[in-house]
């Protein structure tokens, strides 16, 4: 990480009711940035703070409150700049198969090893929950790189996948996957 970066810590989320509506809404404003800044991941632009808060809130929280999604927050500052999530609702004949999603890294944090960081905190998590295998799929090339260098293998693309978060055209996703050594 560079030196001049203050110290990013890397946890598990557990909303407690105390920090509850706080990290709500500083996963938000991550959301919300990162949106309006072009990344795509579901949400198409006009997208507010509310509608990025009600995701984290109506979707998310109540996941993880019953287990099926464990998301890592990445804090600078005690602000959040990064998250990740592995989603483990998966059907009862993949017990072993976790979905990465909503890698995000605020754009003024970006290129500092955060997501990196990320993605090893969340496989982390996945070998926990005794998953060992890992699916994801991207329509950023930033991203493909680090899932390549972290030995994500890329299966394929499908073409006209998803619309930019402007709107303006369909964009292609490249699927990934990587098998996970069992926790010892
Ligand atoms: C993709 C994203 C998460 C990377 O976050 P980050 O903290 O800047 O990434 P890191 O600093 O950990 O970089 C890790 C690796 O990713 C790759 N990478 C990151 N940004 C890159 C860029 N702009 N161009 C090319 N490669 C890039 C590099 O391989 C890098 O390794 P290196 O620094 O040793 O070369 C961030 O740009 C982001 O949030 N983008 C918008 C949301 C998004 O597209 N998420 C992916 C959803 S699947």
């Amino acid at each position: 990480m560079n030196s001049t970066f203050e110290v990013v810590e890397f946890e598990l989320w557990r909303p407690t009711n105390t920090l509850l509506e706080q990290d709500i809404r500083g996963l938000a404003d991550l959301l919300h940035d990162c949106v309006h800044a072009g990344a795509s991941v579901s949400f198409i632009l006009p997208f507010t703070r509310e509608e990025a808060a009600a995701f984290w809130r109506n979707k998310v929280l109540p996941a993880v409150q019953d287990g099926t999604c464990r998301v890592i927050l990445a804090r600078r500052d005690e602000q959040i700049v990064g998250t990740v999530q592995v989603d483990l609702a998966t059907p009862p004949n993949q017990p072993h198969r976790g979905e990465i999603k909503k890698l995000l890294v605020h754009p003024t944090a970006r290129r500092h090893g955060i997501a990196r960081g990320l993605m090893i905190a969340i496989e982390e998590q996945a070998r926990a929950a005794q998953r060992t295998l890992l699916t994801l799929d991207t329509a950023s090339a930033a991203a493909e790189h680090l899932y390549a260098s972290l030995g994500y293998v890329r299966l394929g693309v499908i073409p006209r996948f998803s619309l930019r978060p402007d709107a303006s055209a369909l964009e292609a996703t490249t699927v990934m996957y990587k098998e996970l050594s069992p926790a010892s």
